[in-house]
C-alpha cells in the first residue's frame, strides 16, 4: 500500500471514479460509490453501485464498471480506481476482489480515493493473494478425482 501518489493516471482514474458516484442508485445504503477502470486499449469505463430493493440483488461500483469494459470488448483491466461518497476508507469488498483476479494481473494498481488530494493505492495481487484463477479449473473432459 502506498498513498498520496503524484500519478497523472491514477488522478484521471479518481476524478472519473468521484463523478461517477453521481450516478449511484443507493436509496436503501445511501452509501454511494463510483468506480472507473482502464482497459488494455487505454479506453476508461465507469461504474455507479445499483442498489435494490431485494438487498442481495445490488452491485458494487466496480463491477459495474469492470462488466461494462469487458462487456464493450475489453479483455484486461490495467487500472482501477474507487471513489465513496462519504468515506476515507472505502477498498473494494471480496466479491469485487474476486472478479478483479479474473481480469487484472497481479501488479495492477487499484487506486483508493481517500477525499482531497490523496490516494491510497493497493495492488490487486496484495488484495486478494491466493486467489481463485481460471488455471484451478479442470481442462473439459479431464478425470474428476473419483475417477
Ligand atoms: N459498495 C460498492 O459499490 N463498492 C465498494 O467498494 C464497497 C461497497 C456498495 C455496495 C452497497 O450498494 C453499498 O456500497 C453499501 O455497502
Amino acid at each position: 500500500m502506498s498513498s498520496a501518489l503524484p500519478d497523472p493516471n491514477a488522478l484521471h482514474l479518481v476524478a472519473l471514479a468521484r463523478r461517477s458516484f453521481e450516478h449511484a442508485h443507493a436509496p436503501y445504503s445511501r452509501f454511494r460509490v463510483g468506480a472507473a477502470v482502464m482497459d488494455e486499449r487505454g479506453r476508461a469505463f465507469t461504474g455507479a453501485n445499483v442498489e435494490n430493493a431485494s438487498f442481495g440483488l445490488s452491485m458494487c461500483a466496480e463491477r459495474v464498471a469492470i462488466f461494462s469494459a469487458i462487456a464493450a470488448g475489453a479483455h484486461a483491466i490495467t487500472a482501477v480506481a474507487v471513489s465513496a461518497e462519504r468515506s476515507a476508507d472505502v477498498t473494494p469488498c471480496g466479491a469485487c476482489r474476486q472478479v478483479m483476479a479474473e481480469f487484472c494481473k497481479p501488479d495492477v494498481p487499484v487506486w483508493c480515493d481517500a477525499g482531497g488530494a490523496k490516494v491510497t493505492a493497493f495492488s490487486v495481487g496484495e488484495l486478494l493473494p491466493a486467489a481463485f484463477l481460471p488455471q484451478a479449473l479442470p481442462p473439459e473432459g479431464a478425470p474428476t478425482r473419483s475417477d
